[in-house]
């Protein structure tokens, strides 16, 4: 028998409010993106009607954010401006679930094609990606500069929603 108190705790999916902005600029931070984001400029993005964020917090306390994903719509197609789940959450598929809704959630509001921008060594992120139906539609050389000062090659893919 598994005690309910000692157990993992499990994820619930929910769209973000503006009150989750410190806690995703904290996740963000974790990351190791190159630029990090402050909780005002996460502020801004939240309340903006074009951006779309889904968050994976913790069932039995809400306000205990795993990790998130963010999205910007202009028409009929979405670009993933983000997407980052805390180190210790890592690997117990919240980033699986976290594209799962959404892309579903886009897709309700009549997103057509999701394209987002990867590291070509983020192997994680690649995964989970490529798991989730994305497609290599281009190459940026050199596009991210790394903390070593070196270059990274990004890879653009795209992905259509209308087949949900
Ligand atoms: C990418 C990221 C969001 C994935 O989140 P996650 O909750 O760990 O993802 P999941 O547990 O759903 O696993 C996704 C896939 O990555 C794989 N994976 C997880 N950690 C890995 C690692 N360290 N190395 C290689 N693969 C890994 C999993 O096995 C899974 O693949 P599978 O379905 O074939 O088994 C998370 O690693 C992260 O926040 N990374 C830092 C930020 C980042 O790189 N964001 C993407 C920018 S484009």
């Amino acid at each position: 028998m598994r005690l309910p108190f000692f157990s993992k705790p499990e994820a619930l999916l929910r769209p973000a409010r503006t009150t989750d902005a410190a806690a995703l600029a904290e996740i963000h931070a974790e990351g190791g993106f190159a630029g990090s984001w402050s909780p005002n400029e996460f502020e801004n993005l939240l309340a903006d009607r074009a951006v779309i964020t889904d968050i994976a917090s913790d069932s039995r306390k809400t306000d205990v954010i795993f990790g998130f994903v963010m999205s910007r719509m202009a028409a009929d197609e979405a670009e993933i401006l983000t997407i980052a789940v805390r180190r210790k959450s890592r690997g117990n598929h919240i980033g699986h679930r976290l594209m799962d809704t959404h892309m579903a959630r886009l897709a309700a509001f009549g997103v057509k094609t999701l394209y987002l921008e990867v590291e070509e060594d983020n192997t994680a992120a690649r995964k989970l990606y490529e798991k989730a139906g994305f497609v290599t539609a281009g190459l940026r050389k050199g596009y991210y500069r790394k903390p070593d000062g070196g270059f990274a090659n990004a890879l653009i893919m795209k992905l259509g929603l209308e087949n949900l």
